[in-house]
């Protein structure tokens, strides 16, 4: 029996579940919420999509009892608020980092042994205060950033491309923020074929910009962030998880000296398996990368001090 909690049942959160139950990567799925009876109404919006789909995760929705979360495998933290246009992951801080806090403490009441993968924002820094409230090994702590924006990379690289995005390899590290997150393009391939060989450099700097505020680009469009691509994305770090895929995704966890830094969580590529994330791969940056990466910890670092640890 498997279980994934889903704590935020807005619009990440609910795509996140749908997407799970989809794919049925768990037997249950439970959404909770603190807004009464929002979990429960799309629990059972998304239930009887069950016999139209074709799939048989059973899917539960729950107004703030953490008791009905008990004994899950993984717990995805989805709550607190998003940006609205014209507003930095940065400025979320101050309300989400009450709630995370206390949704990590309830969480881990009544789960003691899951693995918690972070998506509220600012992503980096909600994870790392998640790290230090909770005690946990650093292997359970994941914040989920890196798999949407990498999915970000790849959906523009295959437009400029005009290919197949499923068949381009390509890869985003450093903090869940528009001025510090890294699309490696050196490290970017079309069926193995360097993208550098492909595109022109204007091209390609355009691929790296439009990336880095793929985010801020949605949220202009929408009037809020968007859910379809972050609730996939987290599904995909669950799925890998749940499943012992050992992919390799890029994740914000606990650095104690990988990549050059200690004591902080930034996105880093790591192997996602059973046990969360079990090692971190080391890309064997140059020294044009190793700048960008450092400045990006740097950057993220400095949001971590608004913390009160
Ligand atoms: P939303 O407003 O649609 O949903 C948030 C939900 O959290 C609401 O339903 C709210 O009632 C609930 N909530 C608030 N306090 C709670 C508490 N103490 N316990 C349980 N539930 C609580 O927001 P959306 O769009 O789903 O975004 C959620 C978060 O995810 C935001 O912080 C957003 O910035 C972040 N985000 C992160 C991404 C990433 O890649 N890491 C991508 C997209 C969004
Ligand atoms: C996103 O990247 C705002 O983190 C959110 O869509």
């Amino acid at each position: 029996m498997t279980k994934i909690t889903v704590v935020g049942a807005g619009n990440v959160g609910a795509t996140c579940a749908n997407v799970l139950a989809f794919k049925e990567v768990a037997d249950e799925i439970v959404l909770l919420d603190i807004k009464e009876g929002v979990s429960e109404g799309k629990a059972l919006d998304m239930t009887q999509t069950t016999t139209l789909l074709g799939f048989d995760s059973r899917i539960s929705g729950i107004t703030n009892d953490y008791t009905k979360t008990a004994g899950s495998d993984v717990v995805v933290i989805t709550s607190g608020i998003p940006r609205k246009p014209g507003m930095t992951r940065e400025e979320l801080i101050g309300v989400n980092a009450g709630i995370v806090k206390s949704v990590t403490e309830s969480v881990l009441a009544h789960s003691p042994n899951a693995i918690i993968v972070c998506v509220s924002n600012p992503m980096d820094t909600m994870t790392y205060l998640i790290q230090k409230v909770s005690g946990l090994p650093k292997n359970r702590v994941i914040g989920m950033g890196g798999a949407l924006d990498s999915s970000r990379f790849k959906c523009y690289l295959s437009k400029a491309l005009n290919a197949n995005p499923n068949e381009i390899e390509g890869i985003v590290i450093g903090g869940h923020g528009d001025t510090t997150m890294i699309p490696l393009t050196r490290l970017a391939s079309y069926k193995g074929v360097p993208v550098t060989e492909l595109l022109d450099k204007e091209t390609l700097d355009k691929v790296v910009a439009d990336t880095m505020v793929g985010g801020a680009t949605l949220t202009k469009l929408l009037g809020t962030s968007a859910w379809y691509a972050p609730g996939a994305a987290t599904a995909y770090v669950v799925e890998s998880i749940i499943h012992d895929q050992k992919k390799v995704v890029s994740c914000s966890v606990y650095l104690e000296g990988e990549y050059g830094e200690s004591d902080i969580c930034v996105g880093v590529p790591v192997v996602l398996g059973r046990t969360g994330w079990e090692k971190v791969v080391d890309f064997r940056l140059n020294d044009a990368e190793k700048a960008l990466f450092k400045a990006s910890a740097a950057a993220v670092r400095k949001t971590n001090g608004a913390l009160n640890l």
